[in-house]
C-alpha cells in the first residue's frame, strides 16, 4: 500500500504529513510543516498507537484496512492524548467498537473528557506488561513528556521504543522516514532543536527522569510521534535530547534586541563588532519585532552566550522583548551567560526589566547592564563594548 512504511516485519508507520498548517499549537510556526506519527504492530492481537491529527490524513483508515484485511484493531495504545496524537481515536472507535484503549489512570481522566468510553479502557501502569502473541510490549511511565499522562510503549520483542513525543521534531517527512534516508544535519537537526526548545524543553528535568528509566534498555528503533524514525544511529537522537535536557550549549552569542528607532539596534551592531574583534565567530543578531519568539527561543537553547537589549516602552521593555522574556521565564532555561542593555529618551526602563529579569533567571550576568540616552555616541559604544569584552572573556574561559 503506498504511503504505509514498514519498519519491521510487523510494524507498519501509518503516518501523515502537515504542510498545511501554518502554526502548530496555534502557536509555533511550521514553513517545513510536521508529520503525525501513528504506527500499527500486526500480530496474533492488533494494536495501533498513538494515532492522526484530526483531519490530516483522508486515506487513514483505508491504509490500515489494506493491511490488517478484515481483522479487528485490538488495542489502541494512547502514550500521549494531546489531540495532533489522539485526533482520530474516536473515528478508530466507531470502525472497530471492540477495540480496548490503553493508557494509564491519568491517560484516562482525559479520554474522559475527551470522548468517555468507559468500558474500552485497560488500564496500565509503569512496568506493565501486554502481549500481542510474538511480540511483548512494555509500558514505561514518562509524566510530563510533554504532558502529564505521557508513557513510552517499548516492544520487547523487536527493541522498538515507541516514545510519544519525545525524540520528535518539525520538518514534515519529504520522502525520507528513516534516519538513514534523510540529511539530518542540514534540516532536521535545527528542527529538531526547534521543536524540543519550543514544545518539550520546559520539561526538561522530566526528560532527564525518562533517560533514567530507560537506562539499560536496548533500543533498536525509536519511532517518535513527530518526526524520522531511528534505526541506524540512535545513539545520535538520545546524545541531542540528552544535552538539550541539560541545558548544554555551543560556544557563540546570540543577541536579541527590541528597538523602535534604532538606537538599541546600533548598539546591538557595535557589541557584534566588538564581539568579533575579540575573537568570537559565531555571533547572531535579531529583531525580536520581526523575529517569531519560536527561533528566538531556539537560537537561546543552541547558544551559551545570551545577550538582550531593549528601548524603553512605557517604563518596562518593548513589548516584544518582554513576550520573550516572559516565555524564557516560563520554560525555565537555564545555564547561560548574559548581557544586557539598553537605550531610552526620556526615561529608562528596558535594561532595568531585562535587569530583573535576569535575577529570575539566575543566569550569570557578565557584567553590569548598560543602559543608554539617547542617540548612541562614543561613550554608549564604548560602554556597551564592556559587555562584548566580558562575554568574550567567559566564553573563551
Ligand atoms: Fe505531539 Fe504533545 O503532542
Amino acid at each position: 500500500m503506498h504511503n504505509t512504511v514498514k519498519v519491521t516485519d510487523k510494524i507498519y508507520w501509518l503516518g501523515a504529513n502537515d504542510r498545511r498548517t501554518h502554526l502548530f499549537e496555534n502557536m509555533w510556526p511550521i514553513p517545513n510543516g510536521v508529520s503525525y506519527n501513528s504506527y500499527l504492530i500486526i500480530d496474533e492481537k492488533i494494536a495501533l498507537v498513538d494515532t492522526l491529527e484530526f483531519g490530516s490524513s483522508d486515506d487513514y483508515l483505508e491504509k490500515i484496512e489494506n493491511l490488517i484485511d478484515g481483522k479487528p484493531i485490538d488495542y489502541l495504545i494512547i502514550n500521549h492524548m494531546e489531540p495532533d496524537h489522539s485526533g482520530a481515536v474516536k473515528t478508530i472507535v466507531e470502525k472497530y467498537p471492540n477495540i480496548k484503549l490503553v493508557g494509564n489512570l491519568k491517560t484516562f481522566k482525559i479520554v474522559d473528557s475527551y470522548f468517555g468510553y468507559k468500558e474500552k479502557q485497560y488500564q496500565v501502569e509503569d512496568g506493565d506488561e501486554l502481549s500481542l502473541g510474538h511480540h511483548k510490549l512494555k509500558f514505561v511511565m514518562t509524566p510530563w513528556v510533554h504532558w502529564p499522562e505521557t508513557m513510552m510503549t517499548y516492544d520487547l520483542t523487536e527493541k522498538v521504543l515507541f516514545s510519544g513525543d519525545a525524540f520528535g521534531t518539525f520538518g514534515s517527512l519529504d520522502g525520507g522516514i528513516f534516519d538513514d534516508e534523510i540529511e539530518f544535519e542540514e534540516y532536521y537537526q535545527v528542527e529538531m532543536r526547534r521543536y524540543f526548545s519550543n514544545i518539550v524543553g520546559k520539561y526538561s528535568n522530566m526528560v532527564q527522569k525518562a533517560f533514567k528509566k530507560l537506562e539499560g534498555i536496548d533500543v533498536k528503533y525509536i519511532c517518535a510521534t513527530h518526526g524520522p524514525i531511528w534505526r541506524t544511529d540512535v545513539n545520535k537522537v538520545l546524545s541531542l535530547y540528552d544535552r538539550w535536557s541539560k541545558f548544554e550549549a555551543e560556544n557563540g552569542v546570540v543577541i536579541i534586541y527590541g528597538s523602535m528607532y534604532g538606537n538599541t539596534a546600533k548598539l546591538a551592531d557595535c557589541i557584534a563588532r566588538k564581539l568579533s574583534e575579540e575573537g568570537i565567530k559565531r555571533i547572531r543578531i535579531y529583531d525580536a519585532s520581526k523575529t517569531h519568539l519560536s527561533y528566538l527561543i531556539n537560537e537561546i537553547w543552541q547558544y551559551k552566550g545570551v545577550i538582550l537589549g531593549s528601548c524603553a516602552y512605557n517604563s518596562g521593555m518593548l513589548p516584544t522583548m518582554e513576550n520573550l522574556t516572559r516565555n524564557l521565564e516560563h520554560i525555565g532555561l537555564k545555564n547561560r551567560y548574559l548581557g544586557v542593555f539598553g537605550s531610552y529618551s526620556w526615561n529608562g526602563g528596558g535594561a532595568k526589566a531585562l535587569f530583573k529579569f535576569q535575577e529570575n533567571m539566575n543566569w550569570d550576568l557578565v557584567v553590569d547592564p548598560v543602559d543608554t540616552r539617547g542617540i548612541p555616541g562614543n561613550e554608549s559604544f564604548e560602554r556597551c563594548e564592556t559587555i562584548a569584552k566580558a562575554m568574550a572573556e567567559k566564553l573563551k574561559t
